[in-house]
C-alpha cells in the first residue's frame, strides 16, 4: 500500500482578527543561535500552556524568521523568496528598512494572554536576542484604525485566503509557509483631524461611517484603496491578508497603525508598497502617507509548525554544539529554574 503523505501544518497565520495583539521583533545576538533553536520546538507547547487555561481566548502565535539569521540558524536550503526588506525612497515618503531577525505575532481575545506568552518567550530568549520593537495593539471600536476608518474589510477569506497566503508547489520544500511584512506607522492625527470627513474619504477610498467603497468615478487614483487593488488585465486579483492593529500612547501623543501583511510571495506586498511610496501614474504616492510615517519595516518567512517542531540541522552540524566549540549559555537561569521551561521538550507531542 502506498504511504499516505501528510500535508505540512501551517502556523496559525489564518487566525481571525482578535481584540489584542503583541508584535515583538528581535535580532539574534552573536552566539544566541542555539538558544533560539531550542525555543522553536517548544513554541506550540508554550502556546498551549497559556492558551488552554482560557478556552475562549483564541491565543495564537506566529513566528517569522528573517533573511539574515536564516543561514545562521539553518544554513541551506532557504525559502526561495526570503530577502531583507527593501527600503523604498519615494519623492515624498520613505519606507525604511529596520533590523529584525525574528517576529512573534501573538494574538488573542485578551491582552493578558498575549502578554503572558510574550513574557514566557522572552524568558527563554533573554541574553540571546536584542528586542528591536515591541508593540501592544488593541482593537478599536468596530474594527476601525486610529484614522477612524474600518480596516480589514477587503481581506480574503477561507479558500481565497489560503491561496493568497500559503506557499504552494512553487517552493515544495517550504510549502505551507508564508511571507510576512511588518511596518509600524505613526499618524499625524492633528493634520488628519483637520481634514473634513469628505476629504478623508478621498484619501482612503471608502466612506467613513458606512465603510462603502467609493465608485470608480469618484475614487482618486492616489487613494489608498485604488493603489492597493492589484488586478491583472485578465481579472486576476492579487491579495494579501492583513491584521493591522491600532496602538499608541496618549501621554506621548503617539497614535499608530501596526501594519502586518501575510502573502504567498512577498512580491505582492512589495508591489503594493512600491505603488504607495513611489506612485503609479498619475498618482505620485498614496495620500495615506501624508498622514502616516513608516518608522520600521521588516520581512520574514513563516515556516510550518512541522518545520519548527523538527528543525533541520544547524549549519556545520558536525562541529557546532560540540565540546570543542561549546555554545555560550546565554539563557536567564532564573527564568529557566523558576518555570522549568527548559524541560518542556519532554512534554512535546
Ligand atoms: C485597505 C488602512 C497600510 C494594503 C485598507 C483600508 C483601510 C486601510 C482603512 C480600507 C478597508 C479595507 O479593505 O481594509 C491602512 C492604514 C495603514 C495601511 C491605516 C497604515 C498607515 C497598508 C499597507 C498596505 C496596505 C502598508 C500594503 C503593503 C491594503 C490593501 C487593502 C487596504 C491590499 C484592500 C484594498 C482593496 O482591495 O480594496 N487599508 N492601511 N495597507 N490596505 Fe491598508
Amino acid at each position: 500500500m502506498a504511504a499516505v503523505s501528510r500535508k505540512p501544518v501551517p502556523q496559525p497565520v489564518l487566525s481571525p482578527l482578535t481584540a489584542a495583539a503583541v508584535f515583538l521583533v528581535v535580532t539574534v545576538d552573536p552566539g544566541g543561535e542555539p538558544v533560539v533553536r531550542e525555543l522553536f520546538p517548544d513554541l506550540s507547547g508554550l502556546q498551549r500552556a497559556v492558551g488552554f487555561r482560557a478556552p475562549n481566548g483564541t491565543l495564537s502565535c506566529v513566528t517569522g524568521i528573517g533573511s539574515q539569521v536564516w543561514e545562521r540558524l539553518f544554513g541551506a536550503p532557504r525559502p526561495a523568496e526570503l530577502h531583507p526588506f527593501r527600503e523604498l525612497a519615494g519623492p515624498r515618503h520613505l519606507a525604511v528598512s529596520t533590523p529584525g531577525d525574528l517576529l512573534f505575532h501573538i494574538r488573542a481575545a485578551r491582552m493578558d494572554l498575549c502578554f503572558a506568552l510574550a513574557s514566557l518567550l522572552m524568558d527563554r530568549l533573554r541574553g540571546a536576542v536584542t528586542v528591536r520593537d515591541e508593540v501592544h495593539g488593541f482593537r478599536y471600536f468596530d474594527e476601525r484604525d486610529l484614522l477612524g476608518f474600518v480596516d480589514g474589510t477587503e481581506n480574503p477569506v477561507e479558500e481565497a485566503a489560503r491561496t493568497a497566503v500559503l506557499v504552494g508547489d512553487e517552493d515544495p520544500e517550504f510549502a505551507g509557509g508564508s511571507y510576512v511584512i511588518v511596518q509600524k506607522y505613526l499618524h499625524d492625527l492633528a493634520g488628519w483631524d483637520a481634514l473634513p470627513t469628505e476629504a478623508q474619504e478621498l484619501v482612503i477610498g471608502r466612506r467613513k461611517l458606512s465603510d462603502i467603497e467609493l465608485s470608480d468615478e469618484i475614487k482618486p487614483p492616489d487613494s489608498h484603496v485604488a493603489l492597493n487593488t492589484l488586478v491583472d488585465p485578465d481579472g486576476t486579483k492579487h491579495e494579501i491578508l492583513r491584521d493591522n492593529m491600532p496602538f499608541g500612547s496618549v501621554g506621548e501623543g503617539e497614535f499608530g497603525t501596526y501594519f502586518i501583511g501575510y502573502a504567498r510571495t512577498p512580491a505582492v506586498t512589495e508591489t503594493m508598497l512600491t505603488r504607495m511610496f513611489l506612485g503609479n501614474p498619475p498618482a505620485s504616492h498614496d495620500r495615506i502617507l501624508d498622514f502616516s510615517t513608516a518608522v520600521t519595516g521588516s520581512l520574514f518567512f513563516v515556516p510550518t509548525t512541522d518545520f519548527l517542531d523538527d528543525l533541520p540541522d544547524p549549519p556545520g552540524a558536525s562541529r557546532t554544539e560540540s565540546a570543542a566549540d561549546p555554545a555560550p549559555d546565554v539563557r536567564s537561569p532564573t527564568a529557566d529554574e523558576s518555570l522549568g521551561i527548559g524541560d518542556m521538550k519532554r512534554y512535546r507531542q
